[in-house]
């Protein structure tokens, strides 16, 4: 159905996971690598907006049909921040774990600590076409690190009381964010 795509990030860890996940959700695509294009600046108010712009430069710039992420934390007692900018919450350049000391100390000892994770995917295609998904995982911010697996905020957001850090990649990806997005796009595609 989607002969070839490009996925539009220059991680290539993101990368892979995309490509076990865009398999396991029945999108039959060949994920074409090695191409280049220029950074695209997240300029977006919401995590939508950054995927369809981040996908439409990189269908631009290679020709190819592209599929873009966006993904955010959303914690309720803080008004649903950091949202979109959850990458840079602790400033432009900040580490994982500056981000986790902040929302940590944000947090303090408030035992309202619901959060959910949200992946916006964006899959534009040359002739124009848009298609969009949106996936969802609910849990809560923990109150110290636990678990060596994952990345980012993982150490700190547990689902049913263990967090994404400590249960297995295989098994994040099963209930993921990001797996259900992909879920989600294919079905508005139709595949599976
Ligand atoms: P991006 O939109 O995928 O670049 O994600 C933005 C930020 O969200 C990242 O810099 C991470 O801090 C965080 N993030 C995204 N996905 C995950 C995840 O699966 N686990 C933990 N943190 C994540």
């Amino acid at each position: 159905m989607i002969p070839r795509l490009v996925i539009a990030t220059k991680n290539q860890g993101k990368v892979a996971e995309m490509r076990d996940l865009l398999q396991a959700a029945g999108i039959a695509a060949e994920v074409v690598e090695g191409l280049e294009w220029d950074d695209v600046e997240e300029t977006g108010e919401t995590l939508e907006e950054n995927a369809l712009l981040k996908a439409r430069a990189v269908c631009e710039a290679t020709g190819l049909p592209a599929l873009a992420d966006d993904t955010g934390l959303e914690v309720e007692a803080l008004g649903g921040r950091p949202g979109v900018r959850t990458g840079r919450f602790a400033g432009p350049d900040a580490t994982y774990d500056e981000n986790v000391d902040h929302l940590l100390s944000l947090l303090g000892d408030r035992s309202d600590r619901t959060a959910r994770f949200r992946t916006a995917l964006a899959l534009v295609f040359p002739d124009g076409t848009e298609v969009t998904a949106e996936g969802v995982v609910e849990g809560e911010i923990t109150f110290e690190r636990r678990g060596t697996g994952g990345f980012g905020y993982d150490p700190v957001f547990a689902v049913d009381g263990v967090t994404l850090a400590e249960m297995g990649m295989e098994a994040k990806n099963r209930i993921s964010h990001r797996a259900r997005a992909v879920a989600a796009l294919a079905e508005v595609l139709g595949a599976g």
